[in-house]
């Protein structure tokens, strides 16, 4: 029996805490970095809105439909729609791509715990850029501290998830999601002041498309995806709690907003402080830890704020994370009939071995390149880049040309009104057409 959420917000809050979370604090910044910055940060923002509100309502609308694990749900919903069972490998590639982002995902939640500490122990204060480089090259690359705290957040995960979600999240998100913003705010007031705010908004928003590749048009595709949760049934496993009268095209548009905003503000912080200690956008995952220290390290209370704001990362980490799992386990669930404790421990013991592969792409595999990527940038490049982005594809195809016009309707609007029709006109045309073309772009053959 599925359980439901109590109330419209709560399931605003678990949808928000599963997307804001390492890809809008940690990621967004590397990534936008390592692209270039201006186009990059366009084209990101043009994917979310076109690509990625229209392809989270149809996984909510989807998810409610069907009432199941994604798999099931697939599996339900494409025999009654077309008669076909095949849908459900939407659901399998889903729960199989969560699997492999909560491997790497984890280890970097696992360095966010780990700057806990850092930060408590006072190391921030006065730090030059050298000082921080040395202190994430000491963590990073020490397989066994990281594995101990990859360790950590996996049972940290897989605590919340043999619960069962309504009873873990609801509670965490609706305190510490606004701890958040209020922190990124004030960082914000640091980086206005002390950073090279000029340079900073300069980099974000200048497009500069000679400097846009077409495997970075991609990854801004791929991570649009990727920061919003869509692509692989995390929010269709969310949406199959939420109450048949709550707005599914409200409840989206607010989390698509607030996701966006704050990767923005994240940006924002960052990258003024990059400019003015003369760091390299472009250093890659490890930007954040070595650009905010150097914030920690000067404001009054700096030891204070850096605690708490690795403390709310990891718990941005963390809700993300459990949704990460919840498809897998709502699936094992359902479909071997095991308790939810069992396939809660199953299913992530397997990730947390998995995630051994990118711990060592920081330390012992550094060197180990498939395709000229370490383990870990493969995982990030397949999931983000190439499954995400498919699976979502799938979704919306679905949910715009093989769903009955009265199925979505219902669930989205039943009058069918201007938001209705601009969903499936989004649904049907826009989405696909920009991803299929993204993709062309990418191989090359546009
Ligand atoms: N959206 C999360 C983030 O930005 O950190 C990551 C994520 C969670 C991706 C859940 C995919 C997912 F299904």
């Amino acid at each position: 029996m599925h359980g439901h959420w109590s109330s419209r917000l709560a399931f605003i809050l678990a949808v928000a805490g599963s997307a804001i979370g390492l890809g809008n604090i940690w990621k967004f910044p590397y990534i936008a970095g390592v692209n270039g910055g201006g186009a990059f940060v366009l084209v990101y923002l043009a994917c979310v809105f076109v690509v990625g509100l229209p392809i989270m309502m149809a996984e909510v609308l989807i998810g409610r439909r069907g009432r199941r694990n994604p798999i099931a749900t697939m599996l339900l919903l494409g025999e009654e729609e077309s008669g076909s069972t095949r849908w459900a490998l939407i659901g399998v590639l889903g729960v199989f791509a969560g699997f492999l982002i909560l491997s790497y995902y984890s280890v970097i939640a696992g360095w966010a715990i780990a700057y806990i500490l850092e930060g408590a122990s006072g190391a921030f204060a006065n730090i030059d850029a050298a000082g921080v480089g040395e202190i994430f090259s000491s963590l990073s690359g020490d397989w066994l501290k990281t594995s101990f705290w990859h360790s950590l957040f996996m049972l940290m995960t897989l605590v919340v998830v043999s619960k069962g979600v309504e009873r873990g999240l609801e509670r965490a998100v609706r305190i510490l999601m606004p701890a958040l913003v209020a922190l990124l705010l004030l960082l914000l007031g640091y980086s206005m002041i002390a950073g090279d705010f000029a340079a900073g908004l300069r980099f974000m928003f200048e497009p500069k498309f000679s400097e846009l590749t077409q495997a970075g048009a991609l990854s801004a595709l791929g991570h649009a995806f990727f920061t919003l949760s869509v692509g692989m049934g995390a929010v269709m496993a969310y949406g199959a709690y939420l109450p048949s009268e709550t707005s599914i095209m409200k409840t989206s548009i607010a989390v698509v907003c607030a996701d966006t905003a704050i990767a923005i503000l994240a940006g924002l912080v960052i990258f003024p402080i990059v400019f003015a200690n003369g760091l390299d956008p472009a250093t890659g995952p490890g930007l954040i830890f070595q650009s905010l220290p150097l914030a920690f390290g000067q404001l009054p209370g700096g030891i204070v704020i850096a605690v708490l704001f690795f403390l709310l990362l990891t718990f941005a980490a963390w809700t993300s994370a459990i949704s990460l799992m919840e498809p897998a386990v709502a699936w094992l669930i359902e479909a071997r009939d095991i308790s939810r404790r069992r396939a809660a421990w199953m299913i992530g013991g397997t990730i947390w071995v998995l995630g051994f592969f990118s711990v060592w792409s920081f330390n012992i595999l550094a060197d180990f390149k498939i395709f000229g990527r370490t383990v870990f940038d493969n995982l990030d490049f397949l999931t983000s880049n190439i499954m995400l982005p498919l699976g979502g594809l799938a979704i919306v195809v679905f949910a715009g040309w093989v769903m009955c016009r009265n199925s979505s309707s219902d669930e989205l609007d039943p009058e069918a009104g201007a938001g209705y029709r601009a969903w499936r006109f989004s649904a049907r045309y826009i989405a696909p057409v920009a991803v299929v073309l993204i993709f062309l772009n990418a191989i090359g053959l546009i």
